[in-house]
């Protein structure tokens, strides 16, 4: 698992090692912590290091690779496209090749459903055009062309999957979102809340939705993490290459999540709203067939649930002791 270190990569560490999966995790560290990965096995490497991934495969009996691990800041990728492209594609094609040396034939993608752009209809469904608009969405969009062709040349069978807006943390507070890098409206709001440094800013309340803000579909990390092992079930069962949609196909507005933000702090988000931020779609949530019928997967949790849990995981994050 590449990047289990990281949010929703430890999450699926854990949920795979509760189903009595067995799981190495491997990652840079970059961006994760080895304390998140509690104590499954972990490789500290690099997914570009080809034959570490390929000798890391061999020596765990690897049957199928989940690949999380990659950079994710929108922002960034449009001030620093190399950087993206060279991690998010060409690092994954030297960790494919590791893999297909190794003879590993299943692999799960983290993408993303910013690949569609600003899309025309919503609900999304898979069938809707690729049109991305930033870097980070074209790396995204370019590993799921590249696993076509790694199935189609070295029989690699793949499912990309095409992530909402992951949120929430372990209903035990164990595990959770580092909000140090977050730039998520749900950690961005509860830090908000909590600590008072920063004001959130709601970009554009006129826009066309009930409320005028933009609404997107939460998903709640553990419904992620139990997706990944319906994925990895479906290609160990002979499922072909395809891309999938995770979301709930519920939208929510951004006042409706600060809300519900509210209604568990019990105190309000400081927050401004400031004129609308180019690029940002208006309204995207999930058609959610596919993933039902293919993968017999559907979300359990709402916005409830990801308010809840993230809200308590931070809480605890801040009263946790500091290191020096
Ligand atoms: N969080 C979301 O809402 C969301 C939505 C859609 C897609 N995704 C995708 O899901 C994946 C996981 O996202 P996340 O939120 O858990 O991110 P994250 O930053 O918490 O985790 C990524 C992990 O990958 C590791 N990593 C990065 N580059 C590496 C490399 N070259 N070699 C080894 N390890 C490396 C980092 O150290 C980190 O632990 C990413 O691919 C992201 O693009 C996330």
């Amino acid at each position: 698992m590449t990047g289990g270190a990281g949010y929703i990569g430890s999450h699926t560490v854990r949920a795979l090692r509760e189903a009595g999966r067995s799981v190495v995790a491997y990652d840079s560290l970059e961006l994760g912590t080895a304390a998140a990965v509690g104590d499954a096995p972990l490789i500290v490497g690099d997914i570009a290091d080809r034959d570490l991934v390929e000798r890391t495969c061999r020596e765990h009996d690897v049957s199928a690779i989940v690949h999380f691990a990659a950079y994710k800041n929108v922002g960034e990728s449009m001030q620093s496209p190399t950087k993206y492209f060279d991690n998010n594609v060409a690092g994954t094609v030297r960790l494919l090749d590791g893999a297909v040396a190794a003879g590993v034939g299943q692999f799960v993608f983290s993408s993303s459903c910013s690949v569609y752009g600003t899309p025309a209809v919503v609900p999304v469904d898979e069938t809707q055009p690729i049109d991305p608009e930033s870097v980070y969405a074209e790396t995204k969009a370019t590993v799921e062309r590249v696993l076509r062709w790694y199935d189609v040349v070295h029989g690699i069978r793949s499912i990309s999957l095409r992530y909402f807006n992951a949120a929430g943390a372990s209903f035990d507070s164990r595990i959770g979102e580092d909000w140090t890098f977050a730039l998520n409206l749900i950690p961005v709001a509860i830090r908000a809340l909590l600590t008072g440094d920063r004001e959130l800013q709601v970009f554009g309340d006129d826009y066309p939705t009930p409320d005028g803000t933009c609404v997107r579909d939460y998903i709640h990390v553990d419904d992620l993490a139990a997706a990944h092992i319906a994925a990895i079930d479906h290609l160990a069962s002979g499922g072909t290459t395809t891309a999938v949609n995770l979301g709930t196909g519920v939208g929510s507005s951004i006042l409706e999540v600060l809300d519900a933000i509210e209604a568990v702090a019990g105190s309000p988000v400081p927050h401004r709203i400031v004129p609308r931020r180019e690029g940002d779609p208006v309204a995207t949530f999930s058609d959610t067939t596919r993933s039902t019928d293919l993968l017999g997967w559907r979300a359990q949790y709402g916005l409830k649930e990801i308010v809840e849990t993230a809200y308590r995981w931070h809480q605890s994050q801040l009263d946790a002791p500091q290191p020096d």
